[in-house]
């Protein structure tokens, strides 16, 4: 059971106003449409990318912060022994009834206590959230001997600052710890430039339906009451500045300035 539980809103929007259950970037290629089905098909390459990492031999798997549960269910499929983990107390419903039932972890990584010990540890833009270097500590009890970590995620590069830089691990000190937690790199790769039409898509629908919608919405309440809205603006002036700052995340030149996407297998082997 979670200590400490968490109710994300956002990704909560991906999935049940967008209708997505994969709640990471896609995989972009040239040809994809910018649209909502292009993203669910790039999102559909990422995951393949990152199954495709999977050893031949490995056998069961974590799914650490497994979302609504898609990537286990194509586990599954696959023929892998699955489990999930999140503290998220909007997906534990999803993932159990996607999944069938497979065993779900409700609790954040970093206070996860393995009873048992997995072939790999796959973490699909969750790494993020689990503070180091608590995520290199859990893994080490969660993995047996020669097993690996398979992520995929967004880094700050080092130099980096400003709000960009807010979320997201140092790409340095993240490969610092892993080194000092017997952890080696077996494969890396920069997949920056693939992910980046998935901020340019956000960034779109937000300027033609979000801000429109609110602009129809509040026409006539904007028409006559003015110094309502000015005292409402007033009242909510820090939530107004925090939007804003969120939609500047969404600048993908910004975001390519500042982070890199990476994919890693990451190795306690010695070979
Ligand atoms: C961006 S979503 C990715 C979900 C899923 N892996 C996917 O690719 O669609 C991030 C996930 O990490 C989970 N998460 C947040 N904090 C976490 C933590 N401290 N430990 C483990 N998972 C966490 C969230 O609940 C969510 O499931």
């Amino acid at each position: 059971m979670a200590n400490r539980t968490k109710n994300d809103r956002a990704l909560r929007f991906y999935h049940e106003v967008l209708g997505l259950e994969r709640l990471h970037y896609g995989l972009w290629e040239p040809d994809d449409p910018r649209t909502v089905v292009g993203l669910k098909a790039a999102q559909t390459r990422y995951e393949q990318h990152l199954i495709d990492l999977i050893p031949e031999d490995a056998k069961s798997l974590l799914d650490v912060g497994c979302g609504t549960g898609i990537m286990s269910q194509s586990l599954l499929k696959r023929g892998y022994v699955v489990e999930g983990l999140s503290p998220d107390v909007n997906q534990r419903d999803p993932y159990m009834e996607l999944t069938h039932g497979a065993p779900f972890h409700f609790c954040c990584f970093e206070e996860f206590e393995p009873e048992r010990q997995y072939d790999c540890l796959i973490l699909s833009e969750s790494a993020q959230y689990i503070p180091l270097p608590d995520l290199f500590v859990v893994a080490v009890r969660a993995l047996t001997p020669n097993g690996r970590i398979i992520l995929a995620d967004y880094f700050v590069k080092d130099g980096a600052d400003g709000p960009m830089a807010r979320s997201g691990h140092r790409i340095s000190r993240f490969d610092q710890l892993a080194t000092e937690h017997g952890f080696r790199v077996m494969h890396e790769e920069d997949i920056t430039d693939r992910t980046t039409p998935t901020l340019d898509l956000a960034r779109s629908a937000i300027d033609r339906y979000l801000f429109p919608s609110f602009n129809i919405a509040t026409e006539k309440i904007r028409a006559r009451r003015p110094r309502t809205v000015k005292l409402l603006r007033w009242f909510f002036r820090k939530k107004i500045a925090s939007l804003k700052e969120e939609m500047a995340l969404l600048d993908s030149a910004e975001f390519a300035r500042c982070k890199r996407y990476m994919v890693m297998v990451l190795s306690r082997d010695k070979g």
